[in-house]
């Protein structure tokens, strides 16, 4: 019988892409892949509640899925991730159209769920019961050089304005030898770059029967054959130790970019925030950092309009951002959400003062973004190819071990590859190229 169609809508972060990546995993033997939800027998969307607005989206693609539903009544609809494990049983009342709710770690419980809901159950899977997600050995296309590998899920930081907590569950690590064993699996079928997930990696492997850092983690990783690329997101500045930073010295593959989120530059609003450091520790981690790899790109999340955030303290933050001197930083305005403590703080900024102090942070990220492209301008330096560029069929786009992103004129066949590429121009949110030399033999006969 031939297999029926899934398609799956994805928002919010990569550990939501991994884990959409599960899904399909977890349904492959009744359903293949489809790009096109007008064809799908299962539409499964994969939710992120970090700010309102991610939520909003997932409302009004929900409405506009009855549409549909009304034009093919056979079709089953789910909603899962973040969202469904916040509002649980609200939104099958909500929706009278859907099918089916699985919260974050409900992933593998989906076959049963599905068939459930074929029999016209109305099925919600939202635990968070410790344990009862082991995740299991993912398996990738051949052919895929990138690979998102969960290595932990779960957060215990309660940061005042953050629900992951309350909807990701506490911090559970996986086993070292499943991770290892996923990746040589991957690495075997010419995989080139590895990221390792989690929502507080430096935290990786406290609750393991057999305690394992991450650092002692990424040297297992690190020294497997084949492995050209390794990063790791998201790492929390309080937990970034002395042995994380000389990883960034030691390991030939990790490469050399660090996303760290820091949220604010004002010492009152970071223990508002509850992060447990303040602006000069973190400088002082970035310091030492610079120090372990001269080369290295730092990338940020900054909030703006957190209560009782004043003008002074947002200047502090732009003063952080000059002297940490971030690549790129992705920057939102504070956003209450439910459970949360920040939520019932006193002092919350009017929209229109988050909406300036946003307009203000991100032109200044620009100009930091543009110069660091800028400081790249002659060098010649590693690109792994991703596709075709968005801009032009005629060119590639690739990234550099920093992460910032270089379009430069190629062939599709160069896709997959590692290059040698010259940067010759600057751009606000690029690099462009030029392909110098192969950096591993090209072409290749598979
Ligand atoms: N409002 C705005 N931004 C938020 N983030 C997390 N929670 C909120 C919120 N309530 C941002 C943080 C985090 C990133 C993933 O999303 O900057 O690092
Ligand atoms: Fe949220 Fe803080 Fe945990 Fe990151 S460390 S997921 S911001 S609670």
């Amino acid at each position: 019988m031939p297999k029926k169609k899934l398609y799956i809508r994805t928002f919010g972060c990569q550990m939501n892409v991994a884990d959409s990546e599960a899904i399909a995993q977890a349904l492959a033997a009744d359903y293949a892949l489809t790009a096109r939800a007008e064809e799908a027998d299962l539409v499964l969307i994969n939710t992120c509640a970090i700010r309102r607005k991610s939520e909003e989206k997932v409302r009004s693609l929900l409405g506009s899925l009855r549409v549909l539903k009304k034009r093919r009544p056979q079709l089953l609809i789910g909603v899962g991730g973040c969202v469904a494990q916040q509002e649980g049983e609200r939104l099958l009342v909500a929706a009278p159209h859907l099918n089916l709710v699985f919260g974050t770690r409900g992933i593998w419980r989906l076959p049963d769920l599905v068939h459930r809901a074929a029999q016209g159950e109305r099925p919600v899977a939202v635990e968070l019961t410790p344990g009862v997600c082991a995740l299991p050995h993912r398996l990738r296309p051949a052919g895929q050089v990138q690979a998102l590998v969960t290595i932990m899920q779960g957060c215990n930081n309660f940061c005042s304005f953050c629900v992951v907590p309350y909807v990701r569950g506490r911090e559970e690590s996986r086993e070292p030898g499943a991770i290892i064993a996923e990746i040589a699996d991957f690495l075997a079928a010419n995989g080139k770059e590895v990221t390792l997930l989690g929502q507080n990696v430096n935290s990786y492997g406290r609750g393991l029967p057999e305690p394992v850092t991450f650092p002692e983690l990424l040297a297992k990783v690190a020294a497997l054959p084949g492995l050209a690329r390794l990063r790791f997101a998201t790492s929390h500045p309080r937990d970034l130790s002395p042995e994380l930073i000389a990883a960034f010295a030691e390991l030939e593959p990790l490469c050399e970019h660090l996303h760290l989120p820091v949220q604010s530059g004002s010492d009152k609003i970071l223990a508002a925030m509850n992060r447990g450091y303040t602006r000069e520790e973190y400088l002082k981690k970035v310091a030492a950092l610079r120090k372990a790899k001269p080369d290295i790109a730092l990338t940020t999340d900054l909030i703006v309009g957190f209560p009782g955030e004043t003008e002074a303290d947002f200047q502090e933050t732009l003063k952080l951002m000059r002297e940490a001197d971030f690549v790129q930083a992705f920057s939102f305005k504070y956003s209450p959400r439910p459970q949360t403590r920040a939520a019932g703080f006193p002092g919350q900024v009017p929209e229109a003062v988050k909406t300036a102090r946003l307009a203000r942070l991100q032109a200044l990220q620009e100009e930091l973004t543009l110069k660091a492209n800028t400081r790249l301008i002659g060098r010649v330096a590693e690109v792994l190819v991703e596709g075709p560029s968005r801009r032009s069929p005629a060119e590639l786009c690739g990234r550099l071990r920093t992460n910032q992103v270089v379009n430069f004129p190629g062939p599709p066949e160069l896709v997959g590859r590692l290059l040698t590429v010259k940067l010759t121009e600057a751009h606000p949110h690029s690099l462009k190229g030029r392909w110098v030399a192969p950096s591993t033999p090209w072409p290749q006969v598979a």
